[in-house]
């Protein structure tokens, strides 16, 4: 049997924070509104050199350096991606220049928030496959660029950054270690409440997000509810036996309703949109690199991942470390 386990996880965030307070000079809200309907008090913004690529690099060189593998090692990168440095080619294949390790596979992956999920389910059957040995899967955004500064109603939710994973096959017996079980799944009906009003194909511009927040919150906890107990059940565990849930960080709001619906107490889920806000790509491996350099999720602990995003596309993953 064939696993993808864990060897390491880095993160990078833009230089300059962005808190409830400056933005309200410019935008007609409050650090009172933003705090009490999301949880968000602050965010990364990506300065003029500062790039999706650029944060997928730091990510990675950091996953790399926690690992303590090579880039000549590494032999698959994944990027999950919603704003890439340019339509083509895949800013995985910058990443994969910038470290040096030209010998393996890289592309991108597109599944917006979820697009993690996405990028890890993918590594890991290729990994599975034999077709790879050792992946980067990296989430990487520059949200900013796409935000409509003058909508009150989405520009306050999101930020910058990036966060990366070093997963390597390891062949054996074990059962216990590594992507335990993954669930995928995309609705594409519900493109008119999330989406982005340009691209390549149709307006020629990049375009800017367009939400309807309150109708996404509703989809969102149905559907992320629904993804973690089918992983729960095809892993064979009880909630309870999850050490750490680390979600996509949308809403505070969003992982209460969600953690409530599951009974997971809310100790066990990783909290840090109120520092980085919705980086959409990059907030779970942002999440979790953080909450295992603080020292709360530990080698050994049951690691669930779950995220949902605009398409809709929403998944989970279950990972013992
Ligand atoms: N500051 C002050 N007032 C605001 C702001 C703001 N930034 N934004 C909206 N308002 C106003 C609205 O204009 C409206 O005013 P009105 O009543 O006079 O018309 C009022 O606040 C309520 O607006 P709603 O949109 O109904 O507010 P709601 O309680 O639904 O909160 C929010 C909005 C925070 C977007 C919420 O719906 C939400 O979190 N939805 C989930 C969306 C999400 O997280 N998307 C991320 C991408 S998808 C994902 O990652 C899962």
């Amino acid at each position: 049997m064939i696993r993808s386990v864990f060897r390491g996880s880095g993160s990078a965030l833009p230089a300059k924070v962005v808190s409830n307070a400056e933005l309200s000079k410019t935008v007609d809200t409050s650090d009172e509104w933003i705090v009490e309907r999301t949880g968000i008090r602050q965010r990364y913004i990506a300065g003029e050199d500062e790039t999706t690529s650029t944060l997928a690099i730091g990510a990675a060189r950091a996953a790399l350096d926690d690992a303590g593998i090579d880039a000549s090692e590494i032999d698959l990168i994944v990027l999950a991606t919603a704003t890439p440095d340019n339509t083509f080619p895949a800013t995985a294949t910058k990443v994969q220049a910038a470290l040096g390790c030209t010998g393996g596979m890289a592309f991108d992956v597109q599944a917006v928030c979820s697009g993690f999920l996405y990028a890890l389910a993918t590594a890991d059957s290729l990994l599975k496959s034999g077709m790879a040995k050792r992946a980067l899967v990296i989430g990487a955004e520059t949200f900013s660029r796409i935000l409509d500064w003058e909508d009150r109603g989405t520009c306050v939710l999101f930020g910058d950054g990036a966060g990366a994973l070093v997963i390597e096959a390891e062949e054996g017996e074990e059962a216990n270690r590594g992507v335990i079980a993954s669930r995928l799944h995309a609705d594409g009906d519900q493109h008119d409440l999330l989406y982005v009003d340009g691209g390549p194909s149709t307006t020629q511009t990049v375009g800017h997000l367009r939400m309807k927040g309150r109708e996404v919150f509703r989809h969102a906890v149905v559907n992320l509810s629904s993804v973690l107990r089918e992983v729960i059940e095809d892993a064979g565990i009880a909630a309870a036996d999850i050490d750490w849930v680390v979600p996509h960080q949308a809403n505070a709001r969003i992982l209460d309703a969600t953690a409530r619906k599951l009974g997971l107490p809310a100790e066990k889920v990783i909290v840090t949109v109120d520092r980085h806000a919705n980086t959409s790509a990059a907030s779970v491996p942002l999440a979790f690199d953080t909450a295992r350099k603080d020292g709360r999720i530990k080698d050994g602990d049951l690691v669930m991942f779950e995220a949902m995003g605009g398409g809709f596309t929403w998944g989970a993953s279950l990972m013992r470390l």
